[in-house]
């Protein structure tokens, strides 16, 4: 979820008042998700780099989550849906992480899709801390280096048991990956549109999923093996 900043400097406003109306999108795509059948969505919220933003702005957006979260359980509960985290959820504000357990526990016995909230996260954090989780069963025995698979590794990150995205969206043009998922990424097919945070809606949901549809996943197989698989 990227522009925020940019959308309300276009209208002479402090970043803030981006950051606020991006909760619409927020609600927006979650519905339009959930309407979908769609099994996961996944929100870059706050990266462990966004801490080095201004005081300010941090402060104002661990509020606005605070504030989101209480407002939208009911916005959860409508939609069958089930909140979850990933990230470093113990560096977040006191306030900020009982606000998000109060929600992942009202949530979730919701059999609908799963919201996966990243917050101070970040995929080197997070692979980081699964090499160390993964060494340290090592070095007390309770598993062999030679059994380390890929699997091992899934079972390690912070999105353990969930399946590998199948599409990621960003907004706002920017052509990176930003330390996102990236060895669940992998396979995923990229969309980066222009639409600045706050204006995305279903709308362009709908555009995302269209162009996704048409796309040829080949998983390193030829097209033709593809196709026929
Ligand atoms: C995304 O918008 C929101 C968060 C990272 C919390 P930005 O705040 O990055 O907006 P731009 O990129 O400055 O426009
Ligand atoms: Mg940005």
């Amino acid at each position: 979820m990227d522009g925020n900043g940019r959308w309300a400097r276009a209208q002479g406003e402090q970043r803030v008042f981006g950051h606020h109306h991006g909760v619409r999108a927020v609600r927006e795509t979650a519905e339009g998700c959930a309407e979908l059948g769609i099994g996961y969505l996944t929100l870059y919220a706050f990266s462990t780099e966004n801490w080095n933003r201004p005081k300010s702005e941090v402060d104002a957006l661990m509020e606005l989550l605070v504030q989101t979260i209480g407002a939208e359980i009911k916005t959860l509960m409508d939609n069958n849906i089930q909140l979850l985290a990933i990230g470093d959820l113990d560096s977040l504000p006191a306030k900020c992480h009982a606000q998000l357990n109060e929600a992942i526990k009202i949530t979730s016995l919701n059999s609908g899709m799963k919201l996966i909230l990243a917050l101070s996260y970040s995929s080197r954090w997070e692979i980081t801390k699964a090499v160390r989780d993964i060494a340290h069963k090592i070095s007390e025995g309770k598993i062999s280096y030679e059994e380390i698979t890929e699997e091992t590794i899934h079972n390690h990150l912070c999105t353990a048991g969930f399946p590998d995205p199948e599409l990621m969206i960003r907004t706002s043009g920017e052509m990176r990956i930003s330390n996102f998922l990236l060895w669940q990424l992998a396979y995923t097919e990229l969309y980066i549109t222009p639409v600045l945070w706050p204006d995305f809606n279903r709308e362009e949901l709908y555009k995302a999923l269209i162009d996704f549809q048409k796309r040829e996943r080949r998983f390193g197989m030829t097209g033709e093996q593809a196709t026929t698989k």
